[in-house]
């Protein structure tokens, strides 16, 4: 959009840049620039307009852009040419994603790069690796507190490692996805080092605090991450005679974005890093971006203009990169991180979908459907050019994060319901295998999060250590259904490393005085390369899981009707145990496909005459997409055998 007092501004700042390349070389950075100038000319004037500096912020931000699009290589800026004319791309079916740990799965990058051949065998195009930046050896978060955000940390490798592992990722037509912790530095980033030293320049790179007075009142209304490891918000340090904000762990100091040089900063490293060849940037814990006295400090207003100032801005110089937001949050809060009000993204164009990952842990606790449908059922609905990271299990603990009043209207109480899930499975409830742990337990709130490997969460230690054949059976079956539900949904499904040949918790983390009072770290595990060539074993757990998801992955891959274009219907039928929705192409019903998951461990009747009338079982049977049978429909009911699942074609 044309505005007058905005492009005079820009006129000023272009013609201070004294720009000495061509305006050929130049072409595309300034359509775009003069595309988005307007809205990041707003949202910076709507966040640092008050102050005297303002101009030579904008001046700064502009010349960020500019310095980080001439350093683009010309390959991606090749790329960025080709998703803007496809600019849809990443709705496709086709992209199945893993995260991993670079030393977890393998040593280091190169490690990882010898090992792409599993990805490939498994049908995953998207790798995720957790954060590979400089940290500290000890307190580090798994990466997560950062020393320097433009190296990467010796044991993982150096940054020509990492170029040979997106050119390689590139060749095999393959996705890098790579971490950017956004909110907040470790204590020994040199701008905290610098604040410690009494450099008033960086302490106001964070929230630091002479007495406890401010610190009290926002302890008032912000809540716990970490109530065992890291009570309360803020940490005295001795050094710099302050207190400091540490939401997260005390050694993670929270970056103050009310200072636009730290948001300029922050931008700079995410070109950074988008130059150095990701695809998709994650941006970590963005809830969290904006602080406000007497506010709970996560889903600020602020936080999304910041997260639409650095789309904008990004758009100008990698408008290929896409942004995941990884917000924890409430179902109507997460969505909002997409952008709101517009038809594309306008922040983040992926987003977690931790309430379905919540929703599909309490039907397998439960046997039932019921939450999980009303819960899917009140997810607002998304932005066009917008889509959801749907997974099992990651990194983190599993939140009930999903709202109370979808509790209720399922039939149970909040705090009961959610003290059973973490009774479920901590495996303190009659019948339950799970073997997890409980994470975050909050006394005062009496909250309580679960750590654990989904296969253990699932059963299968359990059902191991008593050799039992039987519930060995339904957990590989709970593995297996679970990650139908994932690549089906509608999103890009991802995978966590070591889940598709069952890897069970690892305590090893015990021994790891830097690890061991954070129990996350039973998921984290060193994968078991061993173990993974038993896939090729007829016969070996690993083998059935791996061929099993191996096998939907592909199916995934083949049906259109699976890329996420909005074109899902949940279907409420009668029987409770069942989760059933159906997709279908935007361009003709033809291709439609019936998902029908049952979550208990009994088999259970579908009730055909429910579903006629909406235009699907009109013929004697219909093909399941998954095993290639023809299924049967000449009775009223469709049996679907214990925790198991349909793709139908009909
Ligand atoms: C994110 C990460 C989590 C980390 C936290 C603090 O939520 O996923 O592992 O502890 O941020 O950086
Ligand atoms: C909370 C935060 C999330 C973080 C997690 C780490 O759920 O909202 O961002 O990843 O804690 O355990």
């Amino acid at each position: 959009m044309y505005e007058q007092v905005s492009h005079s501004l820009l006129n000023d700042i272009l013609i201070e840049l004294k720009l000495k390349k061509g305006h050929q070389e130049l072409q595309h950075f300034y359509t775009r620039l003069g595309a988005n100038f307007y809205s990041i000319h707003s949202l910076f004037s709507n966040l640092y307009g008050e102050r005297e500096d303002f101009n030579q912020h904008m001046q700064r931000l502009v010349e960020t852009m500019l310095r980080q699009y001439v350093n683009r290589p010309a390959h991606l800026k090749q790329t960025d040419l080709s998703r803007e004319k496809n600019h849809s791309w990443f709705l496709s079916q086709k992209w199945v994603g893993m995260a991993l740990y670079c030393d977890g799965f393998s040593d280091d990058l190169k490690g990882v790069q010898s090992k792409l051949s599993y990805l490939q065998d498994l049908g995953a195009n998207l790798i995720h690796i957790m954060p590979i930046c400089d940290c500290p050896e000890d307190k580090n978060d798994g990466g997560y507190a950062v020393r320097d955000f433009r190296q990467i940390d010796s044991r993982f490798g150096t940054l020509e490692d990492l170029e040979e592992l997106a050119n390689s990722l590139r060749q095999r037509d393959m996705l890098l996805t790579l971490d950017v912790v956004v909110n907040h530095t470790s204590e020994e980033h040199e701008w905290a080092i610098k604040a410690r030293q009494g450099d008033p320049i960086y302490q106001d790179y964070y929230f630091t605090f002479d007495d406890r007075q401010i610190p009290d009142i926002y302890e008032e209304t912000m809540p716990e991450v970490f109530p065992e490891i890291a009570p309360g918000s803020f940490t005295w340090n001795e050094e710099m005679g302050k207190w400091v904000m540490t939401v997260f762990n005390y050694f993670q100091w929270d970056l103050n974005y009310k200072n636009p040089a730290v948001f300029i900063e922050m931008l700079d490293i995410l070109l950074f890093w988008a130059n150095r060849g990701a695809d998709i940037l994650r941006l970590d814990a963005v809830a969290f971006l904006w602080k406000k006295m007497g506010s709970s400090c996560q889903n600020e207003r602020e936080a999304h203009l910041i997260l639409q100032m650095l789309k904008d801005c990004c758009q100008v110089t990698a408008p290929g990169v896409l942004f995941i937001a990884e917000a924890i949050v409430a179902p109507n809060e997460i969505i909002k991180y997409f952008g709101e009000d517009a038809i594309n993204a306008k922040e983040c164009e992926i987003a977690y979908n931790a309430t379905l990952m919540a929703l599909l842990w309490d039907a397998v606790a439960t046997r039932n459907a019921t939450l999980l449908n009303i819960g899917i059922q009140n997810i607002p609905e998304k932005l066009e050019r917008a889509t959801w990271l749907n997974y099992v299990r990651g990194h983190d603990d599993i939140g009930w994060g999903f709202s109370d009043t979808d509790i209720i209207a399922a039939g149970y109480d909040p705090s009961r319901h959610r003290r059973f899930l973490v009774d479920y499975y901590t495996g303190n409830f009659a019948n339950s295998r799970a073997k997890g742990f409980a994470f975050g337990v909050n006394k005062k709130t009496g909250d309580a999060r679960i750590s654990g490997a989904l296969a253990s969460l699932a059963g299968l230690e359990t059902a191991l250590i008593e050799q039992d054949n039987v519930a060995i059976e339904c957990a590989i079956k709970t593995i297996v259904l679970l990650h139908s539900v994932i690549l089906s949904f509608g999103g890009i499904p991802l995978l966590y490393y070591g889940d598709a040949i069952g890897t069970l918790n690892d305590d090893s983390y015990l021994s790891d005085t830097n690890k061991s009072n954070d129990n996350r770290w039973i998921h984290r595990p060193k994968m078991k390369w061993d173990r993974a060539e038993l896939r090729k074993v007829q016969g070996s757990i690993e083998h059935k899981l791996f061929t099993a998801l191996k096998k939907i992955i592909a199916i995934r891959k083949e049906v259109s009707a699976f890329a996420d274009r909005n074109n899902r219907e949940l279907i409420n039928v009668d029987n409770p145990h069942l989760f059933v929705f159906s997709r279908f192409n935007q361009t003709g019903s033809q291709s439609r496909v019936l998902v029908i998951g049952n979550f208990d461990a009994q088999p259970q009747l579908l009730n055909l005459s429910q579903l006629k009338p909406m235009g699907f079982f009109q013929y004697e049977s219909a093909k399941d997409l998954c095993t290639g049978e023809i299924v049967a429909l000449s009775e009223e009911t469709l049996t679907v055998p214990a925790l198991s699942f349909y793709w139908l074609e009909t």
